[in-house]
């Protein structure tokens, strides 16, 4: 087992360094290399983030493992390889993709994610779970972010791995993001481990959002302060800073994140049809059953005022609701934990 760890770590950095090496410098790698062009990518990024390019072929990686005498079934396992269906042997798992190799915290690669270059399906193919990754635990760019995080005691949390490697072109250098599933209490761990506050900036689109609702409870347990970094336009990070530059990302989105209240009641009100009646009073009265879990007076009383300023309601009326409401939970939750059901209720109902 510790000496396959050891050939699979081997052979993980061996094909690497070939997409790496078929993207920059061969043929196969133009077409490639023209999307990444186009899509803003420098040379230096590629360098920096190893991105390369699997060929068109079923025989590529496997030839070139194969040369140097690497078990195939063990790269099988490993996840390089895929078997044919007819138990004949071995071809390659990754074709005409991008690459983008992913490293454990020490830096050493365990997987792969492969992006099709134009609109074919899945749009990134991972690697499965092998003895060497895990997606429940790996943050992509953790190995690189990691100083920062620990010397700003803050991380920040993409969803995808072109918005890491953009944002870091822009100067945001504890960026991580998860492989594509959801995120996990031992990613929330290991970011507890190393940092004091999250700022979520995943997608501004409806999906981007609700997994950031989800995340949040996630966060919030293991004691993070959980911020939230909004992109206007459902654009994800890459978008907005092709469209708007570095610059405006760093100063109007990275510095100018929401608190997780502000945040939920920003996508309450995006889930409410404020121009009817109906929908006008469900939103203040979820948003307050939202500031009633609350534990801070101070707290709630700032947010209660900016809904009351919303539809002109006095702030009375307001507090007594939330009073309400809080007394119905003591009721109902006499040593409730602040924990992820009770947020959940609070948004699923009405
Ligand atoms: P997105 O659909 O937002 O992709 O998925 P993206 O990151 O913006 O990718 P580009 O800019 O089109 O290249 C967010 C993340 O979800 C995972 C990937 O980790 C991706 O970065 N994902 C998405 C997959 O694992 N497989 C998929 O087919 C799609
Ligand atoms: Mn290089
Ligand atoms: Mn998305
Ligand atoms: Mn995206
Ligand atoms: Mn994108």
């Amino acid at each position: 087992e510790q000496r396959d760890r050891k050939i699979l770590h081997e052979a993980h950095d061996y094909a690497a360094r070939y997409y790496h090496y078929l993207l920059l410098n061969t043929e196969f790698g133009r077409a490639a290399k023209a999307y990444l062009r186009d899509r803003g990518m420098t040379d230096k990024l590629i360098d920096q983030f190893m991105i390369g390019y699997a060929p068109d072929r079923w025989d590529a990686l496997t030839k070139f493992l194969e040369k140097r005498d690497y078990s195939l079934s063990l790269m099988e396992q490993g996840g390089l390889l895929s078997a044919k269906n007819d138990g004949s042997g071995y071809v390659d798992r990754f074709r005409d993709r991008i690459m983008f190799p992913i490293w454990d915290r020490d830096g050493k690669v365990i997987a792969f994610a492969g992006r099709v270059l134009g609109d074919g399906q899945p749009k990134y193919l991972n690697s499965s779970d092998s003895m060497l990754f895990h997606k429940s635990r790996s943050l992509y760019n953790f190995h690189q972010a990691r100083p920062s995080i620990r010397k700003s005691r803050k991380v920040v949390l993409f969803e995808g791995y072109m918005d890491v490697i953009k944002a870091w072109q822009a100067g945001v250098h504890n960026g991580v993001a998860t492989m594509g599933t959801a995120f996990t209490e031992e990613h929330a761990e290991i970011m507890r481990r190393n940092a004091d506050e999250v700022i979520i900036c995943y997608d501004g689109d409806d999906a981007g959002q609700a997994a950031a609702l989800k995340t949040i409870p996630m966060l919030e347990k293991t004691g993070l302060r959980v911020w939230v970094a909004l992109l206007p336009g459902r654009k994800d990070p890459d978008e907005y800073i092709a469209e708007y530059g570095p610059q405006s990302f760093l100063r109007e989105i990275m510095d100018q994140p929401v608190s997780v209240t502000k945040f939920r009641l920003i996508f309450l009100r995006k889930s409410h049809k404020l121009l009817e009646e109906e929908g006008r009073k469900n939103y203040v009265l979820e948003g307050v059953r939202i500031v009633a879990e609350l534990d801070s007076p101070t707290e709630r009383e700032f947010y209660l005022k900016e809904l009351s300023r919303e539809f002109g309601l006095t702030l009375d009326v307001l507090k007594q609701e939330c009073f309400q409401i809080r007394e119905t939970m003591r009721k109902v939750h006499p040593q409730r934990d602040k924990d992820e059901q009770s947020w959940n209720n609070g948004m699923n109902e009405g």
